[in-house]
């Protein structure tokens, strides 16, 4: 057997390990105190079924802590560029349609960002649901990397889809240009900048012109597209072939799965409204709404 290390995370580090009858597998071993997150992970990665979202082996907690996953033979995201605007569009497509995906299953990522990202002949594969939650799941602890989060994020908490969206408007920022705005400041000065709508408006006319990029990286998190848009949009720009989105089927399963996780959290008393109150008032309360 040979074990090397490649990769390392907040939570983990990870180990590339061929047997020796050949078989090559992936073993996350998750640093003490973080068993709810390897759990999260492993029930969350179980119930998506995409050849673009890593696959998990097994779950061991015995000896030490880990998950088995498959092997993604890629280069990391974070390491990859790339001037072709197609081709970065492309990976943008593929990635969207991923998350639109996993977001069916009301499941949001929380920490999307390149290096949990491989790219894997040309397709970009999803890793790392270690701060993955359902979505509207809020308990006031902040998900996710500070130069990647959406403004409701930082300011609240929130964990939402809106907030994955503005997490891909961000990667595709950053493979456009190779810089982000929060490469350009220290943490605070950051801060100032993502947590007021006009600093960040002023701050995002230096990086981009794109209006649809706009809209993915926007303050307010009800005037962002869906992944499933995202997806959509690129796809008819270019006629790239994404496979068959039944638009209809997508959001109805996404307006049920929404429905259902927010009675449970109503129940739990983690959301402190009714269940059936109007839209409006929803995403004022599960702190989408920034007034
Ligand atoms: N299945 C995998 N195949 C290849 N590389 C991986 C795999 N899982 C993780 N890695 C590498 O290890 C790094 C850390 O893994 P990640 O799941 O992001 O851990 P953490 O939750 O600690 O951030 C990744 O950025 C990636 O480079
Ligand atoms: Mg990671």
């Amino acid at each position: 057997m040979i074990k090397k290390k490649i990769g390392e995370g907040k939570f983990s580090e990870v180990y590339l390990i061929q047997e020796d009858n050949g078989k090559q597998f992936v073993q996350k071993e998750f640093k003490s105190g973080f068993i709810h997150e390897a759990r999260r992970e492993y029930l969350f990665l179980n119930a998506i079924d995409d050849a673009n979202v890593v696959k998990a082996i097994s779950f061991n907690e015995e000896e030490k802590l880990n998950l088995r996953l498959e092997f993604i033979d890629g280069i990391g995201l974070d390491k990859f560029q790339e001037s072709n605007l197609k081709k970065i569009h492309s990976i943008i497509t593929k990635l969207s349609f991923s998350v639109a995906k996993i977001h069916s299953l009301g499941i949001c990522l929380n920490d999307l960002k390149p290096a949990n990202i491989i790219l894997r002949n040309d397709e970009p594969v999803i890793l790392d649901l270690g701060l993955s939650t359902l979505n509207l799941y809020n308990d006031k602890y902040f998900r996710g990397t500070v130069s990647y989060a959406a403004p409701e994020k930082i300011l609240r908490k929130t964990n939402h889809e809106a907030s994955d969206v503005f997490a891909i408007g961000m990667i595709l920022l950053k493979m456009l240009n190779g810089k982000i705005p929060a490469d350009d400041h220290n943490v605070s000065e950051y801060l100032e900048i993502i947590k007021n709508q006009k600093k960040w408006n002023d701050c995002l006319v230096n990086f981009t012109e794109d209006s649809f990029l706009k809209q993915m990286l926007a303050f307010d998190a009800s005037e962002r597209p869906s992944a499933l848009q995202i997806a959509k949009y690129f796809s008819d720009l270019y006629n790239f072939n994404i496979g068959n989105i039944n638009e209809f089927v997508v959001s109805n399963h996404i307006f049920n799965t929404h429905f259902e996780a927010i009675e449970q959290l109503w129940r739990k008393k983690i959301l402190n409204y009714e269940a059936y109150d109007e839209i409006d008032k929803i995403l004022q309360l599960t702190s989408l709404k920034n007034s």
